[in-house]
């Protein structure tokens, strides 16, 4: 069976991934929008640059092709809910022209009169992929919150329960919900591909149903810790956003969107799920602890924050050549082992540090968080290994070259584009932090840090060359 996969950089895709890999009878075929962000796949399992604004690309992805998973989603752009539909119709035109017989989505949990932004465009998603029943079958998962370690739901709710001992909330902790733990979702989706019912059809998948408050109380109780929640009337989306984004380590967008959805409930409106697969979905509790287990032991497949949002649309990472300012520090290192450098470096930002000053990365951090970024504690996804693609803090995996280079684009909210930079050359280590400046705002912005950068910039490359000799 012939089995394409998309969005395999996403939370969803990448756990995903893994699990359609284990199964020998799928020829698998991925598209992602950036070839370097797969690494070591099986030999047998072909790679192929797509975006699904790409006729072309998708025509040459859906070649061929059984069974496709559509697992797109362009919410970190601002104009989402047009790039959505134009994104799953490009995607069921092509498929249809090319032969596909099934696609497999994934959408939320939720009634279009009363969905948020957000939900609604994920409902018109599974519309536009549903229109065309008599030529190919859709199967459409929906799904309310996912527990998960590094779903942003979960994120959220392990964040203010660590916080936070006496929460003030608003109303809407209320709402009902029916989460599921991430792992039923990727069986649920796999199982898809053998589902021998072959007309349309919605899935609703959850697991037993409960409020956000209990969800925050539940948690509380897996963690151990006491926590007390206070609903009041007055707290608007707008504060508890705002809120979420300083608390946790999600933006401000992502924070308001998922508030905007708690408004309404998000609970399972068919019996299908039941009906067409032999799932019996984790209980919320197992589900947490499963999640904080691999939270503990360094094995969170996949984070929210994954995927690369628009980075590769607007060519942030090539726009390195045209940066105005830099600031570069050079170093001796031919006495020093190469790899153990690239092993210093690599392990730069949340939990281990910024190689010196780090309070000053922390009031930079609350900064971001102020105006609504991400800040610093995003933290890593693993303490110890970096993947393109991954989020560092305020900062974004951009291209990493084993034993030679990393770079970081700078997800901060800036007047301008930053890059941090690392390279091992000719026994030197290279280290570089790049600016392009947006206007007058940016030119002074840059200068303003000049005495920062100064300190900041030489300690790290020194603690570098440090930490590389002390291990
Ligand atoms: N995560 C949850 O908690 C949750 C809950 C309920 C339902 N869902 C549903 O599950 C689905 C997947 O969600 P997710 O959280 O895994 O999404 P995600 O992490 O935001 O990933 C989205 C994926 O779409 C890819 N993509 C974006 N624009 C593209 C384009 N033009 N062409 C090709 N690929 C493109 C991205 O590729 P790059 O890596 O190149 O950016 C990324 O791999 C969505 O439909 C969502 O509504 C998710």
């Amino acid at each position: 069976m012939k089995v394409l996969l998309t969005g395999a950089n996403g939370y969803i895709g990448r756990r995903l991934k893994h699990k359609l890999l284990k199964d020998s009878n799928l020829d698998l075929t991925i598209m992602v929008r950036n070839k370097n962000t797969i690494s070591s796949l099986l030999p047998n399992v072909k790679v192929i640059e797509g975006s699904t604004f790409s006729i072309p690309s998708l025509e040459k992805v859906l070649h061929g092709i059984d069974i496709a998973y559509y697992l797109v989603h362009s919410l970190a752009s601002k104009d989402y809910e047009q790039k959505d539909r134009l994104s799953a119709q490009n995607f069921i035109n092509v498929a249809i022209k090319c032969g596909v017989k099934k696609v497999i989505y994934l959408g939320g949990l939720g009634e279009k009169n009363t969905a948020s932004t957000h939900l609604k465009s994920r409902i018109e998603t599974g519309e536009i992929l549903s229109e065309n029943g008599n030529k190919l079958q859709t199967v459409w998962f929906r799904a309310g919150v996912i527990i998960g370690s590094g779903s942003a739901s979960f994120e959220i709710i392990r964040n203010i329960v660590q916080k936070l001992p006496i929460m003030i909330t608003p109303k809407w902790v209320e709402t009902m919900a029916q989460p599921i733990g991430v792992d039923d979702v990727i069986e649920y989706l796999y199982q898809g591909i053998y589902l021998s019912y072959n007309q349309n059809v919605i899935v609703d998948i959850g697991s037993e149903k409960m409020s956000y408050k209990n969800m925050i109380l539940n948690t509380a109780k897996v963690m151990h810790l006491a926590r007390h929640l206070f609903p009041v009337p007055f707290l608007s989306p707008k504060i508890s956003s705002y809120w979420l984004t300083i608390f946790t380590p999600v933006p401000y967008n992502v924070a308001s969107s998922l508030i905007d959805g708690l408004k309404s409930e998000v609970i399972i409106k068919n019996k299908n799920a039941s009906k067409y697969f032999d799932i019996k979905p984790k209980s919320f509790n197992d589900s947490v602890s499963q999640a904080l287990l691999e939270i503990e032991s360094n094995q969170v497949l996949s984070r929210w924050s994954d995927s690369y949002g628009d980075i590769w649309e607007k060519d942030h990472i090539k726009d390195i050549a045209n940066a105005v300012f830099f600031d570069r520090q050079i170093r001796d290192i031919s006495e020093i082992s190469h790899h153990k450098v690239y092993e210093a470096f690599i392990c730069i930002g949340g939990d281990n540090g910024w190689f010196g000053y780090d309070f000053l990365w922390e009031i930079r951090g609350f900064i971001d968080k102020l105006f609504g970024g991400f800040g610093t504690n995003r933290g890593r996804r693993d303490n110890c290994t970096l993947r393109i693609g991954d989020g560092v803090d305020f900062w974004k995996v951009a291209d990493i070259v084993p034993n030679k280079r990393l770079l970081l684009f700078a997800q901060m909210k800036l007047p301008g584009k930053a890059w941090l930079e690392f390279i091992i050359e000719d026994n030197k280590l290279i280290q570089s932090a790049y600016f392009y400046p947006h206007g007058i705002l940016g030119r002074f912005y840059w200068y303003i840090l000049i005495p920062l950068h100064f300190l900041i910039f030489g300690n790290m490359i020194d603690n570098i060359i440090k930490k590389a000799k002390s291990t």
